[in-house]
């Protein structure tokens, strides 16, 4: 297998990214080279997961496929990485939901601050596939589809140096937000300047103060050093966003059955590997955070942020009403899941 790491050069990333775009090395000595393409470190537990998926192909159809996985934006901004995934430059990426909703409404509803009452919630709506089944299916048009999610747990505000109690705490800072409708309205509503930028850019956007903050899970901190600069991060738990393994429809579609469901549970095994892998993780994060960066934790109450942004949902639904029976199945999960504060 082949890993790449950050430090490889720029020049040869775009080498590299030339290659692929171009087709060449598409064939390992008659095998089909099936190219993965994500933005994590390669000791995150995507990365963990993807490897596991490898091996897991490779022992059951290596004579036919050759796994490559390319981390750490090797192959561009998860952006950059969806649009080679439609054309089928790449086989599979991974790519936050919240980029999704530019490529597709559905995916708006994912991306609701405060739409699951717990992480239970989130991750048996995530299982349900009478939930996700219609929103993973609805880019097949555009050349690509869902195949999996991928835990990406809580996300959370956290500063160089303003420690974040309420939402009146945000105002006049520039926090860093992914590129979406949806997190720069969530963002306009708690009174923070909304700036989006691609993950790759905020640890130099944080360090060089162009921003004063940014927001996401406690692995920013530690596997993208964002701990090294902000020293405040504070759990108001504002979105459970997952990832999603995205795979180009005309390979897939192309796979014959058998091969098709070994795939299929390639693609399972990616999700419980990733998922019992982040528990770890996060873990770790938050120790190493707090005791070797030297990174606060608060425990706002939650409540004035949920309040702050609950208009987005009658929002979102009056803008597609079609979603509404999902969110309504949603809400069904949280009834059975509630949040353990009530
Ligand atoms: C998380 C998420 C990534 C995403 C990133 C971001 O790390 O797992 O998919 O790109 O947040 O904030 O952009």
């Amino acid at each position: 297998m082949k890993q790449y790491r950050r430090i490889v050069p720029v020049m040869a990333c775009v080498g590299m990214l030339a290659m692929v775009l171009s087709g060449c090395g598409g064939d390992a000595g008659g095998k089909q080279i099936v190219r993965i393409g994500h933005n994590q470190a390669t000791d995150h537990p995507t990365n963990v997961a993807l490897l596991e998926f490898e091996e897991f192909i490779e022992e059951r159809l290596g004579d036919k496929y050759e796994i490559e996985i390319y981390p750490s934006e090797l192959l561009g901004s998860q952006t950059d990485m969806v649009q080679l995934t439609q054309t089928g430059a790449v086989d599979f990426c991974v790519a936050s939901n919240s980029i999704l909703e530019t490529f597709s409404e559905n995916y708006t509803l994912f991306n609701l601050p405060y739409l699951f009452a717990s992480a239970e919630a989130y991750h048996a709506a995530m299982d349900d596939e009478e939930i996700v089944g219609p929103i993973f299916e609805s880019t097949k048009k555009a050349g690509f589809e869902a195949v999996t999610w991928i835990d990406a747990g809580t996300r959370n505000f956290y500063t160089v140096s303003t420690p974040i109690e309420s939402p009146a705490d945000l105002k006049g800072l520039k926090i860093r937000v992914q590129q979406s409708p949806t997190n720069v309205r969530m963002m306009d509503l708690l009174g923070g300047s909304a700036t989006p930028m691609g993950f790759g850019d905020v640890y130099t956007a944080l360090q060089s103060k162009v921003i004063d903050g940014a927001e996401n899970n406690e692995m920013a901190l530690t596997s993208n050093g964002h701990g090294d600069v902000c020293k405040y991060y504070s759990y108001d738990m504002h979105q459970m966003i997952p990832d999603i393994l995205i795979g180009n429809c005309a390979f897939l579609d192309g796979l014959p059955a058998e091969e098709r469901e070994i795939f299929e549970e390639g693609f399972r095994l990616v999700n419980s590997v990733e998922r019992e892998e982040w528990v770890k993780a996060v873990e770790a994060a938050k120790d190493k955070a707090e005791h070797e960066q030297g990174v606060t934790f608060l425990y706002p109450d939650t409540k004035p942020f949920q309040e702050t942004c609950e208009a987005m949902h009658q929002e979102m639904l009056g803008r597609y009403p079609d979603l509404e029976p999902i969110y309504d199945k949603i809400q069904d999960h949280n009834g059975q899941h509630p949040s353990e504060k009530e």
